[in-house]
């Protein structure tokens, strides 16, 4: 038995409904690195990924392949693994819901809940989503569709279990506005008035397939698949305790620090998941931390676009650390990111390959030339020494107080505080005039001595995030690969006498026109592809309906719209543009002109009388000679077709 603090990760686990991309690698890397990060401060770390496997979809996905479910999964899994592999992801287990070891679990779950009474039989008719393998009733569905994917969701009507997950509002309610259990707090917003509507109880079996784990009372029955998998985060620890073995590491980890989740699947993760806990009276996670989406310039990734970023490929071209560190630094945790092929190759040749690989080639080659090959030992301070060496010691405690906010990018920004700063410290102690002066000899053995610590502490920090890049670095200083100590961060003055060895730039510099045309190249022909599979490759149309939702504002920046109603008095086509439609509008104390690109889907005369929502401080702003002063309102669907928004009130009525 060890006395470390413990600290348990986890990922959601994926469906392995299809090949993962670059978005599923995101929540994983992030994941990697704090599990790292934390192993490295000492924690006694449990990180936990794995395959959510059972479901109406993957059934449906089996069928129309010819294979059985299980022959289905089994073939994804293992490309996941290998996934995880080629990224030297440091999972500790990977739960699969097909393995027995879970489903046992999941039954005697299910039975726990049953025997508290907070399961019932009853019949259940509503809405199912199959995409998200959601319940909704009529009120949740937004346009009749899944208010979560904007897929349509089918008639669903059925004898099934429930869970009453209505029992627990109040103390869910209390959880969110008492703890810090979900952030960010928009996502806690969102939950409350989840709960405010109303929380209906929960389906949680179904008959209509037997893909899934079967109800221990009911074997017609299978159990809801979210039920099953969020209960991967204990089953996995060996909770319940079914073959009398004894639930050690339930004990050891459990209650979870960190459950790492998109912004999507939240709801089941700060609702349904803490219900179930708190009907098997076991404690509920300290944290879900919900966090965005990587786009692809600016579009969702989807694989019937072809424009699903394929992390192997980026691996492949320029190495897992340079994909792991693009990753982390790029996005802000919690906001929704934009994958472009400019930034990645930007953040390799600036940050990688001028800042870091040139400072370590540098050092490591002057070390060479004018030490004999050998670090020397600490010399007499002077000049920018200090500074350098202030910067590096106390590099550590700004790093973990970044990663204890989940701040990945800023993390990383303040080890690339040493690197600049040591860049600079070359410039400014010009070691080539140095080396041509024979009294010099001791201030160019201490330049150095300080250029050799600075990136001695780098390589610790960054083992984290880039472990690969770590073991390099520290082989070029003559330095032990591999676990480095945490410890020896704080301190500066610790080599002398290690032997450099050069063995290459770390990260070659890209010519970076070439690699975007390359990357270009790649993406057009993944979405000449994608568009040529056509019907059996194509997702339904309503796929590419769904818009994600933009990045989180601020209450205070919404209150900077002043949105008010009108009443279109006049109508007419632009004499310039045959796109735009010219709107004389009545806000009650005044006529606005406002023009809208909306020709395409009304003519003019059937707007006159339309009630409508406008933006009235948006700065007035000419459009082909004619001003436009606020901007209306539309609902504007993937076929580009416009419909109005409007509130049934007078002119001028303040929407807020
Ligand atoms: N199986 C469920 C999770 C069950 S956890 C008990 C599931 N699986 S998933 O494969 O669809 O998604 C897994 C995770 O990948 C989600 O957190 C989702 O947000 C994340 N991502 C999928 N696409 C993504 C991006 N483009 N960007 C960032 N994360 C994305 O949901």
């Amino acid at each position: 038995m060890t006395d470390k603090k413990t600290f348990y990760i986890t990922t959601p686990i994926y469906y392995p409904s299809d090949k993962l991309h670059i978005g599923h690698t995101y929540t994983t890397v992030l994941a990697d690195a704090m599990a790292r990060f934390k192993r490295l401060q000492g924690y006694d770390v449990m990180f936990l990924t794995g395959t959510d496997e059972h479901g109406q979809k993957i059934q449906d996905k089996a069928a129309a392949k010819g294979v059985t479910p299980q022959e289905y999964v089994d073939n994804i899994v293992s490309g996941i693994v290998k996934l995880w592999d080629t990224m030297e992801i440091s999972y500790d287990d990977f739960i699969r819901t097909t393995q027995p070891r879970h489903e046992k679990r999941v039954q005697e779950i299910f039975l726990k809940m049953y025997n508290k009474g907070d399961i019932y039989k009853s019949e259940y008719e509503g809405m199912y989503c199959k995409q998200c393998e959601s319940f909704w009733t009529e009120s949740q569905l937004v346009d009749g569709k899944c208010p979560d994917c904007g897929r349509p969701v089918e008639k669903a009507k059925e004898e099934a279990y429930f869970f009453k997950l209505s029992n627990y509002s109040d103390k869910l309610k209390e959880m969110l506005t008492t703890t810090d259990f979900l952030r960010p707090q928009s996502r806690v917003n969102e939950m409350l008035s989840f709960i405010d509507q109303g929380l209906q109880d929960l389906c949680i079996s179904r008959t209509s397939f037997d893909w899934g784990v079967q109800v221990p009372i009911d074997p017609k029955h299978v159990i809801y698949v979210w039920l099953d998998a969020l209960s991967n985060y204990i089953t996995a620890l060996g909770y319940p305790d079914v073959d009398g073995t004894g639930a050690e590491k339930f004990e050891k980890y459990w209650p979870c620090d960190y459950h790492l989740v998109g912004k999507e699947i939240v709801r089941f993760h700060s609702l349904i998941w803490p219900a179930m806990l708190m009907s098997l009276d076991i404690p509920v996670p300290k944290h879900v931390l919900g966090h965005g989406w990587l786009m692809f310039d600016g579009d969702k990734m989807s694989k019937s676009k072809g424009n699903v970023v394929d992390p192997v490929l980026l691996i492949e071209r320029y190495g897992v650390d340079a994909l792991k560190y693009f990753i982390l630094r790029e996005y802000t945790f919690g906001q929704d990111g934009n994958f472009t092929n400019e930034a990645l190759i930007n953040r390799i040749n600036y940050d990688l390959a001028n800042d870091l690989g040139n400072l370590v080639s540098r050092t490591v080659t002057m070390i060479d030339k004018y030490c004999g090959g050998i670090i020397p030992g600490a010399g007499k301070e002077e000049g920018p020494d200090a500074e350098l060496k202030a910067l590096t010691v106390s590099c550590r405690d700004k790093v973990a107080e970044k990663m204890d906010r989940f701040e990945f990018h800023l993390a990383l920004d303040e080890i690339w505080n040493i690197v600049r700063r040591s860049n600079k410290y070359i410039d400014e102690t010009t070691p080539w005039v140095l080396a041509k002066d024979e009294s010099c000899k001791q201030r160019l053995d201490t330049v150095m001595h300080n250029l050799a610590e600075a990136l001695r502490v780098v390589s610790i920090l960054i083992y984290p995030f880039m472990h690969v890049t770590s073991d390099a670095m520290r082989t070029q200083l003559g330095l032990p690969t591999g676990d480095p100590c945490w410890e020896d961060t704080a301190v500066f003055d610790m080599l002398g006498g290690q032997k450099v060895e050069k063995t290459g730039l770390l990260f070659p510099r890209l010519d970076v026109k070439a690699e975007i045309e390359a990357l270009e190249a790649i993406k057009e022909a993944n979405m000449k592809a994608a568009q040529e599979a056509g019907g059996a490759e194509q997702a339904p149309a309503e796929e590419e309906a769904y818009e994600p939702y933009k990045e989180t504002i601020e209450f205070s920046d919404f209150e900077k719209l002043d949105l008010r109603t009108g009443v279109i008095t006049a109508a007419e086509k632009h004499p310039k543009a045959d796109k735009l439609l010219v709107f004389q509008v009545d806000f009650g104390c005044e006529t606005r002109q406002i023009i809208s690109g909306v020709a395409a889907s009304y003519k003019p005369e059937d707007c006159v009388g339309q009630k409508v929502i406008a933006v009235m401080n948006l700065a007035p702003r000419k459009l082909r000679g004619l001003e436009s002063n606020g901007m209306i309102l539309f609902g504007c669907g993937a076929d580009g077709k416009h419909t109005f928004a409007s509130a049934d009130c007078k002119p001028g009525t303040v929407v807020g």
